[in-house]
């Protein structure tokens, strides 16, 4: 078995020093690892535009436009890059087919395989509004018992209990929570305060799926807010001069750190609270950080620069004109840049997110992925 492990491993330092070369070629490349599971598990997923795989197209019929999909799926799939999320490779990593949209009513898989009840924009508050975590949260709770209804009559291939129990929960949302609060010009200081009042909102989602017999869940913290290339072009605006060692703005990303912080507090509270539950927090900052701060060194370019955007350097953003818009011009090369439209990352950016993430390095408690196949 020690030699199996060793091949795996090997394979895919293998991807990661290919990728590294030759950047370029990582979009024909199918997954930054080999698929671990022989039964995948069902996957629920919570969040926003950062693993929205179609809600928000599906859910208000708000237009998503090529070039987003353009480097992957060669159409618009209602993501928010040129290819694939990280969530798409998380899925495929554990040899799980793509999921749909909860919204989508036209979903090929029939929510057999779970469903992504994440939508762009979402916030954890307030908390009514479609489509904040808890309005995701009770579509799921719907989801569940409809589909439990349907097992019971017997009409064919839907989730059961057992489905539901192991299924792997994950979410990724707080971004929106902070930025809405930056861009209502909040100051860093009444930003901070409103901190608790997400974390407790993520803590009632989590302690509410783990009622319904939910127990493996993934949760993401939040990436630099300060790097992203909307932010820097709207406070230059501004003439804010409060940019760190790498041009991102300090404040957005302090206020970021401390929301983090606190999560990985709340997730290791749940861990002791909720009987048999696993609880995973992954630092997607440290991640993104990293892929910025050191961007040549993973193959990328400009990593403050939008690739689908208007404008030039140094961030290539015009609130006016964004990716998808008639005319709104987009680079050459998506694989050498690790910002797609300004907020969203590319698809070779998430490649390497994805291969950091399988890596355990960043996650809490390091629990390897293929933990949450179904035996
Ligand atoms: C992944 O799923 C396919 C199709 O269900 C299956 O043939 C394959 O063996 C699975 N891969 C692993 C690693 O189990
Ligand atoms: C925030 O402040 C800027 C500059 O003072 C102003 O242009 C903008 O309209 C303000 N935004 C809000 C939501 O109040
Ligand atoms: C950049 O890479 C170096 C070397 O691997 C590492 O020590 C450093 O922490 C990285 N920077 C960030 C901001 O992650």
């Amino acid at each position: 078995m020690a030699s199996h492990h060793h091949r795996l491993h090997f394979s895919q330092l293998l991807f990661i020093s290919s990728f590294l070369f030759f950047g370029l070629y990582v979009c024909f490349l199918p997954s930054p690892v080999a698929a671990q599971c022989k039964n995948p598990p069902v996957i629920f997923n919570f969040g926003d535009s950062n693993s929205d795989t179609g809600g928000l197209f599906a859910g208000l019929g708000f237009p998503v436009d090529l070039p987003n999909g353009r480097a992957f799926f060669g159409r618009s799939t209602g993501r928010l890059s040129d290819g694939r999320l990280l969530i798409d490779f998380l899925c495929q990593s554990l040899n799980a087919s793509l999921l749909s949209p909860y919204l989508d009513s036209l979903s090929e898989s029939k929510f057999n395989n779970g469903a992504n009840f994440a939508v762009v924009g979402s916030s954890t508050l307030p908390k009514y509004v479609p489509f904040s975590l808890n309005i995701q949260v009770m579509q799921f709770l719907h989801f569940k018992a409809r589909t439990l209804e349907l097992v019971t009559a017997g009409s064919g291939n839907f989730i059961d209990d057992e489905g539901f129990r192991n299924a792997l929960y994950m979410t990724d949302i707080g971004q929106n929570d902070l930025a809405d609060s930056f861009s209502k010009n909040l100051t860093y200081i009444e930003v901070i305060k409103r901190i608790p009042s997400v974390i407790s909102e993520i803590k009632n989602a989590v302690k509410t799926l783990y009622d319904h017999g939910g127990r493996k869940f993934w949760i993401h913290n939040t990436g630099p807010l300060g790097c992203l290339p909307q932010k820097l072009s709207l406070i230059q605006l501004l003439q804010k001069k409060d940019l760190d060692t790498y041009g991102c703005i300090s404040s957005y990303n302090a206020a970021v750190r401390l929301f983090n912080e606190a999560l990985l507090h709340l997730c290791q509270k749940m861990k002791s609270e909720l009987k048999d539950a696993t609880i995973v927090h992954v630092d997607i900052f440290s991640i993104k950080y990293d892929l910025i701060a050191n961007s040549t060194k993973y193959g990328f370019s400009n990593p403050l620069m939008a690739c689908c955007g208007f404008g030039g350097p140094p961030y290539n953003y015009n609130i006016q004109v964004t990716c998808g818009h008639q005319g709104c011009p987009v680079c050459a090369e998506g694989s050498k840049s690790i910002s797609w439209d300004g907020i969203h990352y590319t698809e070779a950016a998430n490649a390497m997110i994805a291969s950091k993430v399988l890596s355990m390095a960043y996650s809490t408690p390091r629990t390897p992925f293929d933990f949450f196949c179904r035996s």
